[in-house]
């Protein structure tokens, strides 16, 4: 191989790798978004989507809704223990990491301004304790809630 074609090989993927790098310290609270990135398509992708749309029967959207749940009292904890988030099989901070990229990934329009990443810390407390049954109730009350501070978004 000509030395000029094997330098280009070796220079295309760290140029890529640079413009992910520059990507993720965009992203508040991502420490590695292809690490996220993988990890949404690995275990959450099958219900919720590659691109968040979910599914008109079970499986809800995160496109465009899922950082309104951070807006109404109760959301934030509820994102940490619905079930898909709170039982899987990831350490808490690749779990933060994962959850903070799924929020500006598929709803950055309806962050808080004040929205502070959740800490491997705060989502290993909160995965102690997954919703059950309750969680249908509970999420419809806290949707109902979105339609009080509509106006304000
Ligand atoms: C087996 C299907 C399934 C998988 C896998 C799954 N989810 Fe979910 N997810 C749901 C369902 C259903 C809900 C609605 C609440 C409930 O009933 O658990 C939900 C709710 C949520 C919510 C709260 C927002 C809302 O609209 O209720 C977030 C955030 C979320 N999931 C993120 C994730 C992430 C991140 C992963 C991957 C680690 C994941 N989910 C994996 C099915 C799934």
């Amino acid at each position: 191989m000509k030395p000029g074609r094997l330098a280009l090989l070796i220079a295309l993927p760290l140029v890529a790798g640079v413009a992910v790098k520059a990507d993720e310290a965009a992203i508040p609270g991502v420490h590695d978004a292809y690490q996220a990135r993988t990890d949404y398509q690995l275990k959450c992708q099958g219900c919720h989507r590659p691109d968040g749309s979910g599914d008109d029967h079970s499986n809800p959207p995160m496109k465009g809704i899922v950082a309104r749940f951070l807006g109404v009292p109760g959301g934030r904890e509820f994102i940490g223990r619905v079930p898909g988030v709170a039982t899987v099989d990831l350490p808490d901070d690749r779990l933060a990491n994962l959850v903070n990229w799924t929020i500006y990934r598929f709803d950055p329009a309806h962050v808080p301004q004040d929205f502070r990443p959740y800490t491997a810390e705060e989502i290993g407390r909160l995965r102690q304790n997954p919703l059950r049954l309750e969680r249908a109730a509970t999420r419809a009350r806290l949707v109902a809630g979105f339609a009080k501070t509509h106006s304000e978004q």
